[in-house]
């Protein structure tokens, strides 16, 4: 049998020798600049958050995303060359983000990133935001495939079989809300403001997780998930239930509600990993930062003897940096990038 490595080495440009690509992320609202060798090494990973801009309107309105990333892409990019002592002539090809992601938003790094190869004569590569939150894991790291791999997102919520760098079938994903979604949802229920994920997560911290049950989403295939029953039933207590003043209760609900959350996550990996028999598992996106699924993996996958990757977490939440790496080990083709490109959303991504 031809083992996947060997194919691998059937294509030289993914082991290209010091490869630099500089990338371009600006699917959502983080304008992001990075410059990585190898798919490995960063040498820049600039991130302009815009989260001060969709704050008053408790979530990303689209609109207001594009025109900040307009006006945040150049300094970005000055930055990433600053912080890399590079030239522009020292980059060997060029990436963006292609999708998915808000149109508008897309439209500004990949014309960016297509323009500055156009005018050095380098190529262009499209990138999957998904591959890219999936390579995160190979940023500074000597992580190979094969693996199992948990990508929970603000958009997205699914397990990957990931064979091969660029052969990731997807095992499962949420019928409804994704993780970090309900996250956003739930710390805006509670009053704890925009985006909610960390500060759900630190308040969970400090809450008791046994004080109300709370549903455990289920699904009929086996590593799909399911989050609006929970985010119903945590909104619902949130307003029968809890006192203007009593932060006691509110900590208790939000500890509650993480306890569900990340239950679910658990229970579905390891159902994931038990069927595939993988001895490795990674986690990526910005629901990778939370502290209770990384303790709660970690201790899992001690207990079983499996190794647990997670990656940085300056790489978990969108950043260029992911973009560059997958930009090396996974480009999409261009029939691939018309087939991203094409089913674009034009709402907001959370
Ligand atoms: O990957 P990401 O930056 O953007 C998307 O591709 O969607 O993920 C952002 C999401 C947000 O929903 C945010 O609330 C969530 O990740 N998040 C967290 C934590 N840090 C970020 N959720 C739970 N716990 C955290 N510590
Ligand atoms: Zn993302």
């Amino acid at each position: 049998m031809v083992s996947q490595k060997s194919i691998d080495l059937c294509r030289p440009w993914l082991y290209a020798s010091s490869m630099k690509i500089l990338a371009f992320e600006s699917s959502c609202d983080e304008t992001s600049v990075a410059i990585v060798e190898d798919g490995r090494r960063v040498f820049a990973n600039v991130v302009r958050s815009q989260a001060e801009n969709h704050r008053q309107y408790g979530g990303v309105v689209p609109e207001v995303a594009s025109r900040q990333h307009l006006i945040l892409a150049n300094e970005a990019l000055q930055a990433a060359m600053d912080e890399s002592q590079l030239d522009l002539q020292d980059i060997d090809v060029f990436a963006a983000t292609l999708g998915p992601g808000l149109v508008g938003s897309l439209l500004v790094g990949a014309q960016a990133a297509k323009t500055l190869a156009f005018i050095t004569g380098k190529p262009f590569r499209g990138v999957n935001h998904l591959h890219g939150h999936i390579a995160s894991n190979y940023l500074e790291s000597t992580l190979e495939p094969p693996f199992l791999c948990l990508l929970v997102s603000g958009g997205h919520c699914q397990l990957m079989d990931v064979q091969a760098y660029d052969t990731m079938p997807l095992l499962g994903q949420t019928l409804d809300d994704a993780v970090g979604e309900t996250y956003d949802k739930v710390a805006r229920v509670l009053g704890l403001g925009y985006p909610g994920g960390p500060v759900l997560d630190q308040l969970a911290q400090t809450g008791d997780a046994t004080r109300y049950a709370l549903p455990v989403g289920k699904t009929q295939g086996r590593f799909d998930f399911s989050f609006s029953g929970l985010k119903t039933a945590t909104a619902r207590l949130a307003q029968n239930e809890l006192k203007a003043d009593d932060q006691t209760a509110l900590a208790d609900l939000a500890a509650s509600f993480q306890h569900a959350a990340v239950q679910a996550l658990v229970q579905r990996t390891q159902a994931a990993q038990q069927a595939l028999g993988y001895t490795t598992v990674a986690v990526a996106g910005g629901v990778a930062a939370n502290s209770a699924l990384r303790q709660q993996l970690a201790d899992w996958c001690t207990e079983q003897g499996l190794q647990l990757h997670l990656p940085h977490m300056a790489f978990c939440t969108d950043n260029a940096a992911m973009i560059a790496s997958a930009a090396f080990f996974s480009p999409l083709t261009e029939a691939m990038a018309d087939e991203v490109f094409s089913r674009q959303k034009t709402v907001p991504c959370r």
